[in-house]
């Protein structure tokens, strides 16, 4: 059976365990009132987020370099191409939305030291404004990406239960023992 690399199994599984707390943590940190608590989660929140874009990077090169399996021949011609370009999107995200982070904090004047030792380059000067149009580009991506992780996880839970091929099996291969 056609099957992902062992890398790219474990680079899908971990990025989206990172962004199953990156993302929850965004909402909430933001309706806490201002403690070194908040403060905390922010840092917590930007170091996840940077990881998630460096395994990003790292999963976007494998891809290029390491085919992903074919379809299924039952597949419609219509599945292929939305689930095509669903993926496209999903890699998309991974990187547009920690990017839209970064730029963000940079505009907004807090610079971001990666896991509190790497301070990364600020690529944009202090504008209140621009941080204020980014914060919004950043909360509009991950309305995206939910909504298209939610679209994904039932187009995933639709071909093992009702058409019952191989797609969930070769991205999870634990589940077959
Ligand atoms: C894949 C990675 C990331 C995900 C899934 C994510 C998700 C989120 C979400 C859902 C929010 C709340 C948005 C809202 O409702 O307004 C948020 C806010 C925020 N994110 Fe991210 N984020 C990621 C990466 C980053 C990175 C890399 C940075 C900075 C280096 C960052 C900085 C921020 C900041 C500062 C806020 C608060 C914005 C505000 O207070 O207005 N994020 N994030
Ligand atoms: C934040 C969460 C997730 C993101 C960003 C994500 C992203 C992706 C991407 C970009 C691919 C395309 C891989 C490639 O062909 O190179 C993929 C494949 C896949 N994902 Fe996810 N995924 C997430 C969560 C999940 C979850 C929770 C499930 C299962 C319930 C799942 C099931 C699958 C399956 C079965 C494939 C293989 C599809 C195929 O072989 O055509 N994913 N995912």
């Amino acid at each position: 059976m056609p099957a992902y690399t062992r890398t790219a199994i474990v680079l899908h599984w971990l990025i989206a365990l990172l962004i199953c707390v990156a993302l929850p943590m965004g909402l909430a940190m933001q309706e806490l009132a201002l403690s070194p608590l908040k403060l905390k989660l922010y840092a917590w929140h930007k170091w996840l987020g940077v990881t998630v874009f460096l395994l990003a990077v790292l999963r976007v090169l494998w891809r290029a370099t390491h085919a992903a399996p074919p379809e299924p021949e039952t597949m419609p011609p219509w599945q292929r191409t939305a689930a095509r370009l669903a993926h496209g999107a999903l890699y998309a995200l991974l990187l547009l939305i920690p990017l839209s982070g970064w730029l963000m904090s940079s505009a907004k004047g807090f610079q971001t030291v990666y896991l509190g030792v790497l301070p990364l380059p600020d690529l944009l000067a202090k504008d209140e404004a621009l941080g204020k149009l980014l914060a919004l580009v950043h909360e509009q991506l991950n309305h995206v990406l939910l909504a298209l992780v939610i679209v994904h996880v039932a187009a995933a839970v639709k071909h093992h239960r009702v058409d019952r091929d191989d797609v969930l099996v070769r991205m999870l291969p634990w589940l077959k023992h």
